[in-house]
């Protein structure tokens, strides 16, 4: 379903962009429909920056990311519209990512409204679906973000994004900013709501032991480069005996 082939992002960084920071550089790895494949590696090893790319926020300097066999960086138009709706990406910071001037109704039913989904009375109808569908209830429609905790917030931002009926979402981090018992929880939503509706997950993370629980496939990320890829029983076991994890 999606391809990444030999992707490369480079920045320009220091005093008048003299230093060129090789952020990622020539990543290649697909993703089965309905799967998850799990990105791990060190801080700074360029994460973030290809779940960025992949979900089309940044253009690549080299390399292609293609969609149900279809470039991201070449569509336009209505293609351009379809792929920002069937890819989506959820931020370790729920709080950042909603707008605290909005109730929960108005930031769920904004995204239906621009992509023409639903129409009139069906968008708050929809709405409480979404709700139901992460374990809130309808009480949230008028509360505002602020008047959340971090694990509700998440539960919204995870609406949100499935009210576009996406194919794959990108996770970077998606529960650490979550309390532990909170992270769970979200994690058990996440594995009924992609049975539910076979979506694929690029789950980016630091940490190996959940990564190896959670999916099919793994990548090891060390400074912008691919230095391992495989089942995750195989790449997990091989990274305990190479950092002596137990
Ligand atoms: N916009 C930018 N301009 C310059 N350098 C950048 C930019 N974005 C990222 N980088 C650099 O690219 C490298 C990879 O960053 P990235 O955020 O992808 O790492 P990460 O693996 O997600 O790390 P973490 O686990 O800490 O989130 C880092 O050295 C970072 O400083
Ligand atoms: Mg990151």
């Amino acid at each position: 379903m999606l391809q990444v082939e030999n992707l490369r992002k480079y920045f320009r960084d220091g005093w008048w962009g003299r230093r060129l920071v090789k952020a990622v550089d020539g990543v290649s790895f697909a993703i089965e429909a309905g799967s998850t494949f799990g990105l791990v590696g060190e801080s700074g090893a360029g994460k973030s920056t290809v779940g960025r790319l992949v979900a089309g926020l940044l253009r690549p300097t080299d390399g292609r990311v293609l969609f149900e066999g279809r470039d991201i960086f070449k569509a336009n138009g209505r293609e351009a519209f379809y792929l920002r709706r069937k890819i989506q990406i959820i931020f370790q910071n729920p709080e950042g990512a909603l707008n605290p001037r909005m109730r929960i109704g108005e930031i769920l039913a904004e995204p239906l409204l621009v992509h023409r989904l639903v129409r009139g009375r069906h968008v708050r109808e929809r709405v409480g679906e979404l709700l139901a569908m992460v374990g809130l209830g309808p009480e949230f429609y008028s509360r505002y973000p602020w008047e959340m905790s971090g694990g509700q917030n998440q539960r919204v931002v995870i609406a949100r994004a499935l009210s576009l009926g996406p194919s794959l979402l990108v996770l970077d981090e998606p529960t650490s900013a979550l309390d532990v018992s909170v992270q769970a929880q979200v994690f058990q939503l996440l594995k009924q709501i992609q049975n539910k509706m076979r979506l694929a997950y690029l789950l980016i993370s630091h940490d190996l032991e959940l990564v190896s629980r959670v999916a099919g496939e793994v990548a090891v990320l060390h400074q912008g480069r691919l230095v391992e890829q495989g089942p995750a029983a195989s790449v997990f076991s091989h990274l305990c005996v190479v950092y002596g994890h137990k």
